[in-house]
């Protein structure tokens, strides 16, 4: 498809990948997100599949080629399935990805897969079974392994593994996590704690500078790798004797938001122009029926003159985002 409009903001970055998130529940309590699990709020109001639709489309149309669903939990909304079977058949969309804590997934894998989703992104901070407990609430950690192993056996073109780096928790098992995938094709994620309204004090105590991990794989031979299209802010390593890799996300490098190419949607229907922006625009008027397509572009075109260039989390700002489970990280 050949795109005239193309979004693009005032530092030249485009945009061809959107986070979309169509739940802020969760049904995990992982400490440094929901240590208090998800709390329902008066009215959720969150979007419905054909408000999903439609911000998918106006989207598509503007030369987003990727979506990520994600949550909170995505997959707890009982018409998961049908909302990625859906976005999977829009026009343009070439790639349909989701994030989720491997809730269920070893039965569901399958499912998904045959609904269009071809990337899978699942949350594993330790793979000690009673670290697992701790941190997220349940104890699933094998369960949520052979949801890796159904992924992977289901086609899904990438599986990727996210793991928040925890100082006090996974900080002695880096060595562990490295050799989990070197006989999977999968790639595992080391992501730098982010601080947010909400886990202050925690990120004081637990958060862990992914320095650490760099040193220790170049120690063992694993060299950095150039970034795909459309891919995320992760530098990405290899290791010949690896089938799998290892990437470091750190937000708070100084270059992490130069290749930035994601717009973000909350589950309410707020655009977000950064993770740590300081307020969603609603979206909500313009996505009510299938003629508002053209304002609705024109507003996300309008909005983007705000993107700024940077995050600007210099020092102690963790902007207004509460926790992750509200804009899916
Ligand atoms: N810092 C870093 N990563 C986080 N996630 C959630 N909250 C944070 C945080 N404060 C991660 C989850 C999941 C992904 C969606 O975001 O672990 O892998
Ligand atoms: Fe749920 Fe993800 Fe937050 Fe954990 S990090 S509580 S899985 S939204």
């Amino acid at each position: 498809m050949i795109v005239e409009n193309k979004l693009t903001d005032n530092f030249d970055r485009d945009f061809p990948y959107l986070r979309l998130s169509i739940t802020d529940v969760c049904n995990f309590s992982c400490s440094y997100c929901l240590p208090d699990g998800y709390k329902k709020g008066k009215c959720n109001g969150f979007m419905n599949k054909n408000e999903i639709l439609r911000i998918v489309r106006a989207f598509a149309g503007l030369g987003t080629w990727k979506i990520r669903l994600t949550g909170g939990e995505p997959t707890v909304r009982p018409d998961f399935i049908n909302i990625a079977n859906d976005i999977s058949k829009i026009t343009g969309i070439k790639k349909l990805a989701f994030t989720t804590n491997g809730y269920r997934l070893y039965d569901n894998a399958q499912k998904y897969y045959d609904a269009g989703l071809r990337a899978i992104n699942i949350s594993i901070d330790s793979l000690n079974a009673n670290k697992f407990k701790i941190i997220t609430g349940h104890d699933r950690l094998n369960e949520v392994l052979d949801g890796v192993n159904a992924s992977i056996n289901a086609g899904f073109e990438t599986v990727k593994i996210n793991t928040v780096l925890l100082k006090g928790y996974n900080d002695d098992e880096l060595d562990n996590l490295i050799d989990f995938v070197a006989d999977k094709p999968v790639s595992l994620r080391f992501i730098e704690l982010m601080r947010t309204g909400d886990n202050q004090d925690y990120f004081q105590k637990h958060h862990l500078s992914s320095s650490l991990v760099t040193e220790k794989l170049l120690g063992r031979g694993w060299h950095s790798i150039k970034r795909e299209d459309g891919a995320g802010p992760a530098v990405e390593f290899k290791h010949k004797d690896s089938a799998g890799s290892i990437g470091i996300i750190a937000p708070y490098s100084k270059d992490f938001c130069k290749g930035c190419n994601r717009l973000r949607i909350s589950a309410k229907g707020a655009l977000h122009l950064c993770l740590f922006g300081e307020l969603g625009y609603s979206l909500r008027e313009y996505i009510q029926n299938d003629s508002q397509i053209e304002d609705l572009q024109n507003k996300i075109r309008e909005l983007m003159s705000f993107k700024r260039s940077s995050h600007f989390l210099h020092d102690n700002n963790s902007g207004a985002t509460p926790h992750l489970a509200s804009i899916g990280g």
